[in-house]
């Protein structure tokens, strides 16, 4: 009998629909049967977006407020492997994604089966993924891989293409000079390599050990970096959220919020990320290589 194996996703760009697309690839050169489904909110996100819609996304992304999806529906009444694609939007789950999640629908499919987690995002995964896990284990499923890809280049310089790409609406090289943003073509094209590795593990039904092999193919890698300041700011973010959500002045602690964030990136977050470098690191070796472990991981901490 052929495998049974279900991609859900949201895209805006179309960048996690090509990434899907060579996942699967080799799961339905093999004879597999893959239902792709692009599900998306009844009233969708524009793209290219503009800056006040984009920043407003903030409070309810982080908060996991689900928005109502349009009507879908799914072939079969059970899987052998779920593939859930989702983009990070502010350290956590896009809204979409989280809606996905919080769905009866989705919720009810995904019980009792293996989920796959297939993320593309800037390069600050960490914290989404864990609210996607508490998400999963809600739902009964069962988390059995994660591949997450990222733009390899410089954070800072990351964060001035995806913007450029977020508000002008093209992959392009911003200004001629600056790299293509986002996830970059050959690691695209290189995602049906995790669909090889996926494979015999869905042919055999048996998961233990797969997650380490996607790892050891560059499935997904943690800067000391990244992990830092998406540890802190994971709980500022939380701040902001309950400060703004469902209370008065929403779009002025919005723009303030705006500011913050361009500081915090821009001037904080290099500050504080050359005094770890040369100070604080050295007292956390053995926590921080726990963690790394843990994050490149599949379980949920209690
Ligand atoms: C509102 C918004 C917030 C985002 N926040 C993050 C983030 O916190 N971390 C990250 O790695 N990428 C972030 N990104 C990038 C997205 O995860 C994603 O890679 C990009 O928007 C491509 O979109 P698509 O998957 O919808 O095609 C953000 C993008 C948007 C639009």
């Amino acid at each position: 009998m052929a495998k049974k194996v279900l991609a859900l996703y949201y895209t805006q760009t179309g960048q996690l629909a090509d990434i899907v697309d060579q996942f699967t690839a080799p799961l339905i050169a093999a004879g597999a049967s893959v239902e792709k489904l692009n599900i998306k909110p009844v009233n969708d996100f524009p793209f290219p977006w503009k800056s006040e819609v984009f920043f407003d996304a903030m409070p309810e992304s982080v908060k996991g407020i689900p928005v109502e999806l349009q009507p879908f529906s799914f072939k079969e009444e059970k899987y052998d492997l779920i593939i859930f694609a989702y983009q990070p939007w502010f350290l956590s789950p896009s809204i979409p994604a989280t809606s996905m999640l919080k769905h009866e629908k989705v919720k009810q499919i995904m019980r009792d089966t293996p989920v796959i987690t297939l993320s593309a995002g800037r390069n600050m995964w960490l914290n989404s993924q864990e609210k996607v896990k508490r998400l999963l284990a809600d739902a009964k499923a069962k988390l059995v891989g994660n591949v997450a890809l990222v733009d390899r280049h410089h954070n800072l310089v990351s964060v001035i293409t995806i913007m450029h790409w977020a508000f002008g609406g093209k992959k392009d090289k911003y200004l001629g000079i600056f790299p293509r943003p986002g996830v970059s073509d050959e690691d695209i094209q290189n995602a049906s390599e995790f669909g090889k590795i996926v494979l015999p593990y869905l042919q055999a039904a048996e998961w233990n050990g797969m997650q380490e092999k996607l790892v050891a193919a560059g499935g997904l890698e943690i800067k000391d970096d990244i992990m830092f300041i998406e540890e802190r700011a994971g709980r500022l973010f939380d701040l902001w959220a309950n400060a703004i959500y469902g209370k008065p002045g929403r779009a002025f602690k919005l723009l303030i919020y705006k500011y913050y964030l361009l500081v915090a990136l821009f001037l904080v977050a290099p500050i504080v990320l050359t005094l770890n470098f040369l100070v604080f690191q050295w007292f956390f070796m053995g926590r921080n290589a726990r963690q790394k472990l843990y994050y490149a991981g599949v379980t949920l901490k209690k």
